[in-house]
């Protein structure tokens, strides 16, 4: 068992403090502003342990005042103002004062769309639409208070290895902060949308040659030798905004607990974050039971698939390959913490092909809600459990869809106007300026679907 269990800190610990930041692997406490990117004794990761809520009186705040709370706007900061993460800050950053960074993020819109639940044989299914943050990924949520600590601990420079949306998402924040950014990207691996962004927003791009696993090494050498603050999802502070994501969820249902919870998997930030976000809720009453986290990988990119199926007895790492390149990772970073959150909600691993990706992606963008790659993989991974027998019928799923279908328009390129094989190529039509040259297309397409 890791030595961090904790939950929330005791009546007796860190005394004066509302949070620090603790070594998973040895307990070792260091002070909430301490910038280390990892534990200074053990090399271990660290990670924020909060005390309790509490309620004028002292007491600890009931789950009905603490439900309240979250569905206030912190209106009384102008720079949190309408923020889905910071709504939450007693449970994130409960002592960010006036250094919050904020866009702001979060808020994002809980659908259903009986297309998408149709195709993968789940009713109850849901999608949570992160890809409507401000830089278009979930990344945002834990980049606010990235930067937010950044801005609290006077960081002279903020650095991140990335498949692409971290870094568009640190570039956005560290513009917004006025701290230099630095990202490490594999060359030649980042989706076009992702470039694009960080590139705009002004941060030192590093085309590394190497994969992502390489690009992590790299920033957090390079981080501990030039005392550059790490913004991977490994900083604490990052996990605590991410957590929002479920936090969210859980608010949007009324507090109901979904019997799934389906997210996509690389990193294994995102799973840790969720994992902790239901830990905490549970010790604070929100919620009386626990929803199954699900992680989905690329099989190209499925380690932590390959060690569930074996109770977790190895921690394996792969060469990684697939069309989802924001998951194509091979060298998961927050592996025993995604461990902790499987177990303690009895979830499940699985790896998707990269046909099952687009086949799914193609069905979300055809409902007109639209994804990047990676998003679709946790509804290639409800499909999945559907056939399998294990998501039931009037089961309540939600499936994270992390990414906007705009981050990667070079896939879209090649799979509706290059690709020869692809059926439901939808490929734009050259024409005259003409209005018959119009009404003969629609002639076409009128004959077209009566042979159907
Ligand atoms: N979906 C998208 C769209 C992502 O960008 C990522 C990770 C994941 C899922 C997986 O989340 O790593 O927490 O398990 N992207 C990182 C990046 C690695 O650099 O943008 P995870």
């Amino acid at each position: 068992m890791a030595a961090n269990d904790s939950i929330f800190l005791g009546a007796h610990e860190a005394p004066g403090q509302l949070s620090v930041q603790r070594c998973d692997a040895c307990g070792h406490d260091l002070p909430e502003l301490d910038a280390s990117p990892a534990c200074p004794q053990c090399g271990g990761l660290l990670a924020i342990i909060h005390r309790a809520p509490v309620d004028a009186m002292g007491a600890p705040s009931t789950p009905a005042a603490l439900q309240h709370a979250f569905s206030q706007h912190c209106c009384a900061r102008p720079a949190g103002h309408a923020s889905g993460v910071w709504r939450f800050e007693q449970v994130v950053m409960p002592n960010a004062g006036s250094a919050i960074t904020s866009h702001p993020e979060g808020n994002t819109a809980l659908i259903a769309r009986p297309r998408v639940s149709a195709w993968a044989g789940c009713e109850g299914l849901l999608l949570k639409h992160e890809g409507y943050n401000p830089t278009g990924s979930f990344k945002d949520r834990g980049m606010t208070v990235g930067t937010t600590q950044a801005v609290r601990t006077k960081a002279t420079a903020v650095a991140c290895a990335s498949t692409g949306n971290t870094s568009a998402s640190l570039a956005s924040y560290a513009a917004q902060a006025g701290i230099p950014g630095l990202v490490f990207v594999p060359a030649g691996k980042v989706a076009l949308g992702k470039m694009a962004q960080t590139l705009a927003y002004g941060a030192t791009t590093l085309l590394v040659r190497g994969d992502f696993d390489q690009c992590l090494r790299l920033v957090q050498e390079a981080s501990k030798e030039l005392g550059i603050y790490l913004l991977n999802s490994i900083n604490p502070w990052r996990v605590e905004g991410q957590k929002t994501i479920v936090l969210e969820i859980l608010q949007q249902l009324g507090w109901n607990v979904p019997d799934f919870i389906v997210l996509p998997a690389g990193n294994l930030g995102n799973t840790a974050a969720f994992g902790k976000a239901l830990r905490e809720a549970h010790a604070l009453g929100l919620i009386t039971r626990m929803p199954r986290i699900v992680s989905v990988q690329a099989a190209g990119a499925a380690p932590f698939a390959k060690a569930f199926r074996e109770d977790f007895a190895t921690r394996y790492s792969v060469q990684a390959e697939t069309i989802a390149t924001a998951i194509r990772i091979g060298d998961p970073a927050s592996w025993d913490r995604a461990v902790r959150t499987i177990r303690d909600t009895d979830g499940i691993v699985l790896s998707v092909t990269d046909e099952e990706i687009i086949d799914a992606k193609v069905q979300i963008d055809a409902a007109g809600v639209g994804c990047e790659p990676a998003s679709a993989a946790s509804v290639a991974g409800v499909k999945q459990l559907v056939r399998d027998g294990v998501i039931k019928s009037g089961d309540r799923v939600v499936a994270v869809l992390t990414g906007h279908v705009l981050k990667d328009p070079g896939m879209l390129v090649e799979l509706h106007q290059q690709r020869d094989d692809f059926a439901l190529a939808n490929r734009p039509i050259e024409i005259d300026a003409s209005v018959q040259a119009v009404a003969d297309i629609i002639a076409h397409r009128a004959a077209a679907q009566e042979r159907e």
